[in-house]
């Protein structure tokens, strides 16, 4: 049984998407929690045992790329084994009847358009998409294809012979231009933006939210915790991002 104020609020957020002309979300790791995928901060979370510093930079993928492909292989294959929850599911049905128009997803899994999601944006990259590391070579392949040789020989690029590296952002590296620049069009045009499962904390995907409301548009957040944005937020509903989201989706379903 679910509390009379989370009813209320679900059908406040039903409410909102059904009389929003363009909706947008942003997801961050708490969205894939539910499939099994450690989020980055609080008590479980990655950034709690592993030093973003040694792992999760240029540097440190220049001084041991071993220890960064170790740390990585492991990663793409914990999500390659993971299958979208109700969460991802119900924002693709959302997508499907027109209610939802894109995803802005700070994520690197592809749980989204495994979910059947389409207008996905990636503003981290994706563990599936292995580049090289040479910033002048274009060359890129599937995760997938390189994985099983990881542990006997490091990959390098058969066009350049530099090393291949993950296909993710790491700290201190810009974003993709063109998806940046999507996912603040995508905002500009939002009169709802859903902000589910991130601490909104890591620039410039917190901010994006901010576009949506300063043309005078709604954020409404969906996190079982506070987060950055929780004071600017119109509606903010406390709970895990499949429950609320199916909720939702019934309510949109029946009206
Ligand atoms: P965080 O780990 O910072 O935040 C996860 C959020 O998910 C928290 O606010 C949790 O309360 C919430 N959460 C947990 N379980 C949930 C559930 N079942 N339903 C809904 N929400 C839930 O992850 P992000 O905000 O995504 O960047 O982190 C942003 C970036 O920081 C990541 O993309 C990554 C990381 O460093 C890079 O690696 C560049």
């Amino acid at each position: 049984m679910r509390g009379e104020n989370l009813e209320k609020e679900i059908e406040r957020v039903a409410f909102e998407i059904k009389n929003s002309p363009y909706t947008t979300v942003l997801t961050g790791a708490g969205i894939s929690a539910e499939s099994g995928i450690p989020t980055f901060r609080g008590k479980n979370g990655l950034w709690n045992k592993y030093r973003p510093e040694e792992l999760a930079t240029p540097h440190a993928f220049e001084r041991d790329p071993r220890l960064v492909w170790e740390w990585y292989a492991w990663r793409m294959r914990l999500v390659f084994s993971k299958e979208p929850n109700p969460g991802h599911k119900a924002l693709a049905e959302m997508e499907k009847i027109g209610l939802v128009k894109s995803i802005i997803t700070q994520n690197v899994d592809d749980l989204h358009e495994r979910a059947g999601s389409r207008n996905v944006i990636h503003l981290h990259g994706e563990l599936k998409e292995v580049i090289c590391s040479n910033r002048s070579c274009d060359y890129k392949v599937e995760a997938e294809t390189i994985l099983n040789e990881i542990e006997k020989k490091l990959p390098t690029c058969p066009e350049c012979g530099s090393l291949l590296r993950p296909g993710v952002v790491w700290f201190g590296e810009s974003l993709p231009t063109e998806e940046l620049s999507k996912a603040f069009q995508e905002a500009e045009k939002s009169e709802v933006i859903l902000v589910i499962g991130t601490s909104a904390v890591v620039q410039p995907a917190a901010s994006i939210p901010l576009i949506t409301k300063r043309k005078g548009g709604k954020i409404i957040e969906i996190n079982p915790d506070t987060t950055s944005l929780t004071g600017v937020a119109d509606v903010s509903v406390r709970g895990g991002a499949g429950e609320v989201l199916t909720a939702v989706l019934e309510v949109l379903k029946k009206d």
